[in-house]
């Protein structure tokens, strides 16, 4: 990655209509409904962004969408990379920095996740309070990292108190259950064994999942305050394991994204 690359990156953006978006969405899997709140969305596919990342076929429909929403400017990624694709650290957080470039002042993050702790259900929120990485690697080990920042990136809050107690006034006015949480992230594609759950679990995760962390380390190399949320979309419950099946991941994630937009507009409003 180069300075150049991300230069001309923006470049096409800002040429398509992306002006100056001030907060950016990554949308996690099974939760694509909050394009369809986007006003006046202007699309740019991933294939066409110079330097993005080459699409794999599963991931023909990945765009960058740029709109407004409760009449804030916002830049949505419909779609995200993941590691078990075969994408590498660079690649998959490499839209964190293009988005931060355009000019976004705070990044919202979705994903599906697997609850660890057994008080959670499939169905609820969980706000993103701290993670464990298990990905076996990191975003900022590169050799030019020092042009783009800080390479000992402090790590005490990665996600932002401000947004976190917001959200949690939101969730209460609106009567959503909000629960909150560390989220650990493994590479995947596999699910976890049983032991894998134990571990976890005795590791301190509330829940699991295949992304988020790259992308909220970039997030903090940028000095950018960042919001994640979790929707649990399984139990892992390793005394009672049920094989997951990832079409009820994807239709729970679905039939929870309602909520997770409310929380999520209303915040916007907030910003
Ligand atoms: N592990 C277990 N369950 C899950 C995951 C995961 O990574 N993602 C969504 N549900």
């Amino acid at each position: 990655m180069t300075k150049k690359q991300l230069e001309e990156s923006v470049a096409y953006l800002k040429n398509k209509g992306f002006d100056a978006p001030e907060i950016g969405i990554v949308l996690g899997t099974g939760l694509g409904q909050l394009v369809n709140e986007i006003e006046n969305p202007i699309e740019a596919h991933y294939n066409h962004i110079p330097y993005f990342p080459l699409a794999t076929v599963e991931f023909h429909t990945g765009k960058l969408i740029f709109g407004t929403i409760a009449g804030k400017k916002v830049v949505v990624m419909q779609g995200r990379f993941h590691l078990y694709e075969g994408y590498d650290f660079l690649d998959i957080t490499y839209p964190i920095r293009v988005m931060h470039q355009l000019g976004i002042q705070k990044l919202f993050v979705s994903n599906a996740a697997g609850a660890i702790n057994l008080n959670f259900k499939k169905g609820d929120i969980m706000l993103i309070e701290d993670h464990i990485n298990l990905q076996g690697g990191s975003p900022l080990a590169f050799k030019n990292v020092a042009e783009f920042g800080d390479r000992f990136v402090d790590m005490a809050e990665p996600y932002d108190l401000d947004m976190r107690n917001k959200i949690e006034k939101i969730a209460k006015e609106e009567g959503i259950s909000l629960k909150k949480g560390v989220y650990a992230s493994v590479v995947g594609p596999q699910l976890e064994t049983k032991a894998e759950y134990r571990m976890l679990k005795i590791l301190g995760a509330d829940a699991v999942g295949m992304s988020t962390v790259p992308e909220v380390i970039v997030a903090n190399h940028l000095r950018l305050p960042i919001i994640a949320l979790s929707v649990l979309t399984d139990e892992c419950d390793p005394d009672n394991l049920q094989p997951v099946n990832i079409q009820e991941i994807i239709e729970i994630a679905g039939n929870t994204e309602p909520k997770m937009i409310q929380l999520f507009k209303e915040l916007i409003k907030t910003i």
